[in-house]
């Protein structure tokens, strides 16, 4: 990637990664993504803040190439994406001193081969002047590791939050121009991996108030020169209650599972609650996540087989637990064959999911009239919690 200005004094750095189609080899990236490094160059000292993505280390470094020195590298989170390359920067620059949270160094250590006598850290609000330039260290904790810090330039109000605000997206505009494709893109990677940590990412919004920003510069996506997109978006994300919606996430091996879906879908539909399903066999689970952030209720469809629910169901269901999604309702529809095996105890399947399950509709063999009735009760159900909830307006 070219070095690209932001301003006279800031660079962007690192890999446009078009290419990647799997994060955490758990996420699909339609749109790829890309690792942002920022050089910033005050009047005296130097700063280069977040390196690149492990393996990207000869990109990094060929930025770097005809810099004469460094003084500062600052690493605001200790994952491999951002940090991968720290060893081979910090070989480049043997004069630099690695900054990073307290809780950062120890993970750093662990995960990198790094000299423990170059690092140095940083207390939440310590400042570092650049002469001309003055970097604040910011701690945001849990977006989404507990060492996780922002870094903000307070001469030119641009803060640098690491995943924070990120996007999956590859893209040659430094700052963000289609919103809404980048909107999608960070609530692709809001819903992966920071859901679950609702709870201090409001604390983190409400202590971000307190500083004028100008620019968001993410390490994941373009730059957001209106900052109020993508903080709107997160307080909507983190704090508003859920929608009027429902999710499917289903396995059908015979039709009886998608029979009972579609009924479900139609009289939802009917009553006007936005509804989506999702085969298990073949979705985005990228999709399913981002749907997860709105959703009020959630009705999981499964065949049972082995004497439990179907495998790529247990997966999608494991999935949604974990992301601890702001879903009120859930409930499952199981066909099965000979027997129902362990269906009364499927909602075990979904700790993470703080709801009121809603009565399970199971059927033996293919749905006849007094199933598809059982269903439409369901959806009966579903429209009254909904509407005693305030979300049927
Ligand atoms: Fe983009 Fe948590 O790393």
């Amino acid at each position: 990637m070219a070095i690209r200005n932001v301003t006279d004094r800031v660079q962007l750095l690192g890999t446009i990664d078009w290419d990647r189609r799997l994060f955490d080899a758990l996420i699909p990236l339609p749109h790829g993504t890309s690792y942002n490094a920022y050089l910033v160059k005050g009047s005296q000292k130097s700063v280069l803040i977040d390196t690149d993505d492990a393996g990207k280390e000869g990109e990094i470094l060929n930025q770097l190439e005809t810099l004469p020195g460094l003084d500062y590298v600052v690493a605001n989170h200790a994952e491999q994406d951002h940090s991968g390359a720290l060893p081979a920067v910090m070989g480049r620059f043997p004069e630099a001193t690695l900054l990073c949270s307290e809780k950062a160094k120890s993970m750093l250590m662990d995960l990198l081969p790094l000299e423990e006598a170059r690092i140095r850290t940083v207390k939440d609000g310590e400042t570092l002047s650049l002469g001309d330039r003055t970097l604040e260290f910011i701690y945001t904790p849990w977006v989404h590791w507990p060492e996780t810090m922002s870094t903000y330039l307070r001469e030119e109000k641009i803060l640098f939050s690491c995943d924070f605000f990120g996007s999956h997206l590859a893209t040659a505009d430094t700052f963000v121009k289609d919103e809404n494709l980048v909107l999608s893109a960070a609530k692709r990677y809001y819903a992966e991996i920071m859901m679950p940590f609702r709870a201090p990412i409001v604390k983190n919004l409400e202590r971000l108030d307190a500083f004028e920003i100008k620019m968001i510069a993410p390490s994941h996506g373009p730059i957001y020169n209106r900052p109020e997109l993508i903080m709107d978006a997160y307080r909507e994300w983190v704090t508003f209650p859920p929608k009027n919606q429902v999710i499917i996430p289903y396995i059908s091996m015979h039709h009886s599972t998608l029979q009972m879906v579609k009924r479900l879908e139609y009289r939802l539909r009917a009553k006007g609650i936005k509804v989506a399903s999702y085969d298990l066999t073949a979705t985005d689970v990228g999709e399913l996540a981002m749907a997860l952030v709105d959703a009020a209720t959630i009705i999981f469809g499964t065949p049972v087989m082995l004497g439990n629910a179907h495998p790529n169901l247990i997966y999608g269901a494991l999935l949604a637990s974990a992301l601890k999604p702001k879903a009120l309702f859930a409930g499952f529809m199981v066909s099965y064959g000979w027997g129902a095996g362990t269906a009364d105890k499927f909602p075990d399947l979904v700790p993470g999911l703080r709801v009121e399950w809603l009565p399970t509709v199971s059927v033996r063999g293919l749905p006849r009239e007094d199933t598809l009735e059982s269903v439409d009760a369901l959806a009966e159900q579903i429209v009254e919690k909904h509407r005693a909830k305030g979300l049927i307006k």
